[in-house]
């Protein structure tokens, strides 16, 4: 199945509701990258720029490049990093300037196409020079109560036909990925990691994944639709997650990290 990600535009605002959770990440990712002074860098679906702000303290002195399809992103990173250079490009047409040291894109690949994916990432670590590195990070939560929740509900309500072509594509196991990427690197690093994220309310894993997962779902209803549907979701959210000792709900939040070192 196709995502509709881009029929909306993404809101920089509701994505940066949880900014810190979501940009550990893209801190643990860099933390995997050998490169000790990159002087090329593209950030790919930079969002808000807080993934662009990471690349930055760790490499003030790179030539840094954020790209994104979304005019809103781009605007507001515009607004938290005036200095660099940002630009609503789609990664499907991207063509990026030569000799890219690092590539580097933080939950972003999941939006994409399953069979255009690696393709790209293929594509643009051809314009690489050997010792170029492309990193990813992706969710891989579509199996987790949220996501799962998610369809349930899409499936069983009066909207079931609107949404029924909503969802978004599994991402490539590790396997996958290692033979997609080996042939062109001498080396890829994969690893997975667990965020137990402590949320204030279910009401929050609500608030998370409207910036996110949840979009393509609430897109397409009318305001009342809209309004039900998350009713409907809630009560589902607050039967499969237990409250905690404190009152805050424990969000699971499994990720894949990939890290290629061009031949
Ligand atoms: C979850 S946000 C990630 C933002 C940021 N990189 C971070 O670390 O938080 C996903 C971003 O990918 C962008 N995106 C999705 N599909 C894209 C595409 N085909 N080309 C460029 N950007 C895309 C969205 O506009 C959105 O800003």
């Amino acid at each position: 199945m196709s995502t509709t990600a881009q029929a909306h535009d993404w809101s920089a605002a509701q994505y940066l509701k949880f900014e810190d959770e979501r940009t550990q990440p893209a801190r643990d990712l860099l933390a995997r990258i050998l490169l000790q002074a990159p002087k090329k860098i593209v950030d790919l679906g930079c969002g808000p720029g807080n993934s662009t702000a990471v690349l930055e303290s760790r490499y003030p002195d790179a030539h840094l490049i954020g790209i994104d399809s979304s005019p809103d992103m781009i605007r507001k990173a515009k607004v938290t990093l005036p200095h660099r250079e940002f630009t609503v490009l789609d990664l499907e047409s991207y063509s990026p300037p030569d000799s890219v040291d690092l590539f580097y894109s933080n939950a972003v690949f999941q939006w994409l196409k399953k069979d255009e994916r690696f393709e790209i990432v293929k594509r643009l670590m051809q314009t690489q020079s050997s010792g170029g590195v492309f990193a990813l990070q992706v969710p891989d939560n579509l199996s987790e109560p949220s996501h799962v929740l998610m369809r349930e509900t899409a499936e069983n309500g009066p909207w079931a036909a609107t949404l029924a072509k909503v969802g978004r594509d599994t991402f490539q196991t590790a396997q996958e990925i290692y033979d997609q990427l080996k042939p062109v690197s001498s080396r890829v690093d994969i690893f997975h990691t667990s965020y137990y994220h402590a949320l204030e309310s279910h009401e929050a894993i609500i608030e998370w994944v409207k910036g996110t997962g949840l979009r393509p779902y609430l897109d397409p209803l009318g305001p009342e639709e809209k309004k039900s549907f998350l009713r409907e979701y809630l009560k589902r959210l607050q039967g499969a997650y237990p409250v905690s000792v404190d009152g805050r709900v424990l969000l699971r939040y499994p990720r894949l990290f990939v890290v290629a070192v061009k031949t």
